[in-house]
C-alpha cells in the first residue's frame, strides 16, 4: 500500500504506532519500524533529555528502519523542559516527531530547521486546519473513539475522517478506534493516508506492560472504557476499572472538582507500576473503545502483515466485488 504518508516518511506500510507513557520505548518502537510500520518512542516516558538519547541510541540498535519520538505538551503536576526534550530529539538526529496536547507552533523553527516531518495529533477540525496553516507536515485526526485525551468536542471518525479529507491539503492519519484491516481500509476510503494506533499496539507481545494488562483489555469489550476530567475539561479516555469508576463518583458529586481529590488515584507512578506489577486496580491506564475490537496478543510483525493483507483482501475483494456487480 502507497499513499502520501508511506512516501514521507519512508515506510512500507501506512500504520503508524501512537506515542504512548510507559509504553513507547524502545523494544515497541523498533518491533513496529522493522515491521514496516513507523515506531514512535514516547519522549517524556524518559526521566530526562539526556535518558531520552540514550533511548532513541538503544532503538538505533535494534532498527534500522525509520522512527520517531512524540512530544506531548500537556499541563503537569511537576514542570518539563519541553525545550530541552525538543533539543535533545534534533540533536540525535531524528527526523520525524509526532506533537500532542497543545499548539507545537513554538517548537516548529527548531524542527522544521533540522529538516524534521512534524506529524500533530489533534481532536477537530479547526486544530487539524490550524496545524496545517502553521506549517505542521501532517495530521493524526483523533477522534473520539480514541483512547487518552479525546478532547471535549466528541465527535467520531465517521465525520471526523470526511471532513479531514475535504478540507486538508496536507496528508492525514486516522487515530483512534483502528485495530484491523476493517479500520485500515475504512480509513482509507474516508481519505486518510493511513492509521495511527495506539490501544492496538499496548496488545502485542513487544509492549512493555504486564501480560495481566494485556489479558485483561483482550477479555474486555467495547463497553469497557470510561471517560475521567470531564469535569476539568480535560477529558481522557481510559481503561474501566474500580479505579476510574472511584474518579467518576467523585466527579459526580456536587460542586466543583479539585484535582486534588483525584490525584491520589490517578497519580502517574501508580499506572506505571500497574504496568510493571499486573495489579490492574492500583491506578488508571488508556485504552481506547477499540479494546471490545482486540482478542489476542500477536507480535508487532504479525499484527501489522494481518491488518496490511485484511485490507487488502476488503479493498480487492469485497469493495470491488460490490462495484463490478
Ligand atoms: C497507554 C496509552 C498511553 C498514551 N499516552 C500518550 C501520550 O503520552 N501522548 C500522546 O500524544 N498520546 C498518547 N496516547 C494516545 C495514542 O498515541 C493514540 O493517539 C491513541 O491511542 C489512538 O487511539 P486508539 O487507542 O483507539 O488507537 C496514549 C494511548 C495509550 C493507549
Amino acid at each position: 500500500m502507497r499513499t502520501r504518508i508511506t512516501d514521507m516518511l519512508g515506510i512500507r506500510h501506512p500504520i503508524v504506532q501512537g506515542g504512548m507513557q510507559w509504553v513507547g520505548v524502545a523494544e515497541l518502537a523498533a518491533a513496529v519500524s522493522n515491521a514496516g510500520g513507523l515506531g514512535i518512542l514516547t519522549g517524556l516516558t524518559q526521566p530526562s533529555p539526556e535518558a531520552l538519547v540514550r533511548e532513541i541510541d538503544r532503538c538505533r540498535d535494534m532498527t534500522d528502519q525509520p522512527f520517531a519520538v512524540n512530544l506531548t505538551i500537556l499541563p503537569t503536576i511537576k514542570p518539563v523542559p519541553y525545550q530541552e526534550y525538543a533539543q535533545a530529539i534534533v540533536d540525535s538526529g531524528i527526523k520525524i516527531v509526532e506533537t500532542a496536547g497543545r499548539n507545537p507552533e513554538p517548537f516548529l523553527p527548531l524542527f522544521k530547521e533540522a529538516g524534521i516531518k512534524v506529524i500533530h495529533k489533534c481532536t477537530s477540525i479547526r486544530h487539524s486546519l490550524k496545524a496545517e496553516r502553521i506549517g505542521c507536515d501532517m495530521v493524526s485526526v483523533d477522534g473520539f473513539e480514541c483512547a487518552g485525551h479525546p478532547g471535549e468536542d466528541d465527535v467520531t471518525n465517521m465525520i471526523l475522517l470526511p471532513l479531514a479529507a475535504k478540507r486538508l491539503n496536507i496528508p492525514f492519519l486516522a487515530s483512534g478506534g483502528l485495530g484491523d484491516g476493517r479500520g485500515l481500509a475504512a480509513a482509507l476510503a474516508m481519505g486518510a493516508d493511513g492509521i495511527n494506533m495506539g490501544t492496538r499496539f499496548m496488545v502485542t507481545r513487544e509492549a512493555p506492560i504486564h501480560e495481566k494488562v494485556k489479558q485483561r483489555m483482550v477479555d474486555a469489550s467495547e463497553l469497557d472504557t470510561a471517560l475521567i476530567y470531564r469535569s476539568l475539561r480535560n477529558t481522557a479516555r481510559v481503561f474501566k476499572n474500580g479505579v476510574a469508576e472511584r474518579v467518576l463518583e467523585i466527579e459526580e458529586q456536587p460542586g466543583e472538582t479539585r484535582f486534588e481529590d483525584i490525584q491520589p488515584l490517578v497519580a502517574g507512578v501508580k499506572g506505571r507500576e500497574l504496568f510493571a506489577e499486573g495489579d490492574l486496580e492500583n491506578g488508571i491506564w488508556s485504552a481506547g473503545m477499540v479494546v471490545g475490537l482486540i482478542d489476542d496478543i500477536p507480535s508487532c510483525e504479525e499484527l501489522i502483515t494481518r491488518i496490511v493483507a485484511e485490507a487488502q483482501a476488503i479493498i480487492r475483494q469485497r469493495l470491488d466485488g460490490i462495484v463490478a456487480a
